[in-house]
């Protein structure tokens, strides 16, 4: 993979850097022992089995299998490709990189043109706006009361009337019309041709945390639906997986150590400009656990704002159990029927608003006030009804003295004996098809492995001179496992040029499979490991793999000479037979 960057270069950069603090930037670190652990960012977990390890300076879950070097883990979290983690690395270590691509468009990659498009996109729009047919467009953000300074900050603009306005701009800059459609900019026509996506609409760049252009929302001016329309998904934007407004909004979440969460664009940007910083919109009502857990790097608080009149209030409501599930607190506040953040703002100011969120209500009595307005709590059917929606949050709480608690007011509450819910509770955990639950992304791929493998690689990865030991004694044949096989042949051809690769730099020669999950795994391997009598664990693994392979040559003769009686192969059988013989004898 390293291809274009010089392999001593990629060393250096690695060396320079410390991946403990390239990893808690973007997340929590807690030591352990001397490591590092958290909750693994690539899959969905409550008890850390992500692993972070100074001395070696590699990644590895236990619980998803996702392990790497500092590249990797940019390329995995911050979604770069390799070159892109290499220059950013680079660059904080300080280390200058060979000048390669220059003028070559082809060596250029498909994400960075789908960013260079939204960006050429992106300007095109903001510079409508600024046009002097731009009147209309111009008063509806004057009457929607979106500062200038507003329009500059989150680079509103304008889609023309026209049918093909951009699709003209973009194939004079020498975009391909394929990619134009490829970033969903352009639609094809039935008798064949292109027309614009986005047109007689405000354009709202939809912007990734780096303040990359990933796509676009688009609203009409006047009460036609659809309201708004969006980008599709495409390699470089995927639903649920933004938070509008983070990048301006980051640093104040931190400070604040809390988050406002609303809807709409416009009901993040109005009171962003009137003060409250510490804001994203979802684009969209119910939250993803992708979302939450973007969130969770700058804070573990969030205040949902929402509509009252908004129709799936319940979906809603659940959708927020993650957060719980990520351990996150999470208050809601509800504006009178009729108001979303944006008009409410606008016509009581940015005060009242912050009263509002200082006084929002945790997400458990929200809830309860909800359903008892929904189901009449007198009932023993509206009881029924409560407790199974209630518990289905409780559960979703990992800690048994807050799940036990809030039991304890349900059953208050709703006047019922306790131990009634308990028994419910135990249910509902059970039958886990309640909203949102079982969210399991990326299950661990088991890898059946003779452990003798798995352990001799451990130990010539921590030590390097047992390569060459181990190097005399086995081929990389005689290991069965294929990954093993390979990454074993990688060191010893390493060894031969005299070359003396640590973990972390062999791991660049590893593409997406599975080596690297191997090497990083064992890296964490218990440390009685080297303590113990080493020579005699060599000399264990040494002949366990031997055997092994003896036995399976065995079976495989054995085999192949029941072919060669059916066949009356004389002499192939003979062949065989004496093959078998030798073996015998080896033991
Ligand atoms: P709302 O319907 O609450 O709109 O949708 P809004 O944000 O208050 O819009 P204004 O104030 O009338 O301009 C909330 C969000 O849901 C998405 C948009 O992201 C919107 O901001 N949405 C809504 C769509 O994607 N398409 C639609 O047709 C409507
Ligand atoms: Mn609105």
């Amino acid at each position: 993979m390293p291809g274009l960057i010089p392999e001593n270069i990629l060393e250096d950069i690695l060396n320079r850097i410390d991946i403990v603090e390239v990893i808690s930037g973007c997340l929590p670190l807690k030591r352990a022992g001397r490591n590092f652990k958290a909750c693994c960012p690539f899959h969905h977990e409550k008890t850390p089995s992500f692993m972070v390890s100074p001395e070696r300076q590699i990644y590895h879950c236990f619980g998803c299998g996702e392990s790497g070097n500092a590249f990797r883990f940019l390329m995995r979290h911050e979604r770069m490709e390799f070159p892109e983690a290499v220059e950013a690395l680079a660059r904080k270590a300080g280390v200058v990189l060979p000048q390669i691509k220059a003028q070559d468009h082809k060596g250029e990659n498909l994400i960075t043109q789908f960013y260079k498009i939204n960006e050429l996109a992106a300007s095109f729009y903001a510079a409508n706006l600024n046009s002097a047919a731009a009147v209309n467009a111009k008063n509806y953000l004057l009457k929607r009361g979106i500062k200038e300074e507003s329009v500059k900050l989150f680079r509103l603009g304008l889609a023309a009337h026209g049918w093909d306005t951009l699709m003209a701009h973009l194939r004079a800059k020498n975009v391909p019309l394929s990619l134009i459609e490829k970033a969903g900019l352009v639609l094809s026509k039935q008798g064949g041709g292109f027309y614009d996506w986005f047109r007689n609409r405000i354009i709202f760049p939809v912007v990734d945390i780096k303040s990359r252009v990933v796509g676009f929302g688009a609203r009409v001016l006047d009460e036609t639906q659809p309201k708004y329309i969006n980008s599709p998904e495409t390699p470089i934007y995927t639903k649920g997986r933004n938070l509008y407004g983070l990048n301006f909004s980051k640093e104040s979440i931190r400070e604040n150590d809390f988050a406002v969460i609303v809807e709409g664009y416009l009901d993040f940007i109005v009171p962003y400009q009137e003060g409250l910083k510490n804001i994203v919109a979802s684009l969209g009502t119910a939250l993803t656990p992708e979302q939450a857990r973007i969130l969770k790097r700058y804070t573990r608080n969030v205040v949902m704002v929402y509509d009252a009149d908004n129709a799936g209030q319940l979906a809603m409501l659940r959708s927020l159990d993650i957060f719980i599930e990520e351990e996150m607190e999470v208050k809601i506040v509800s504006l009178s029927l009729g108001f979303d953040p944006d008009s409410f703002v606008r016509k009581y100011g940015i005060g009242p608003f912050r009263e509002k969120i200082a006084k929002a209500q945790g997400l458990f009595d929200y809830k309860l006030a909800i359903m008892k307005s929904r189901h009449n709590p007198k009932e023993a059917q509206g009881k029924a009804r409560i407790s199974q929606e209630m518990l289905g949050t409780i559960n979703k709480f990992k800690d048994a003295v807050l799940r036990s608690e809030y039991i304890r007011q349900l059953a208050q509450e709703l006047d019922i004996r306790e131990d009634a819910l308990l028994e419910e509770a135990k249910k509902v955990r059970k039958f886990p098809g309640y909203a949102g639950a079982n969210l399991r992304p990326n299950a661990k791929k088991e890898l059946n492995i003779n452990p003798a493998e798995k352990l001799l690689i451990a130990l010539m990865l921590r030590e390097s001179e047992l390569i060459h030991y181990i190097r005399e004694r086995l081929d990389p044949a005689d290991f069965m496992d294929e990954k093993i096989s390979k990454i074993v042949s990688l060191c010893f051809n390493f060894a031969e040029e005299g070359k003396d690769l640590s973990t972390k730099s062999l791991l660049n020669y590893f593409g997406d499979e599975g080596l690297s999950q191997i090497v990083c795994e064992s890296v964490f391997l218990p440390d009685e490991l080297s303590q113990q009598n080493k020579e005699k664990l060599i000399e264990d693994c040494l002949c366990r793999i031997k055997e092994e392979k003896i036995k399976l040559t065995r079976q495989r003769l054995h085999e192949e000479i029941k072919r060669a009686q059916d066949s009356k192969d004389e002499q192939r059988l003979e062949r065989l037979t004496e093959e078998f013989n030798s073996l015998l004898k080896k033991r």
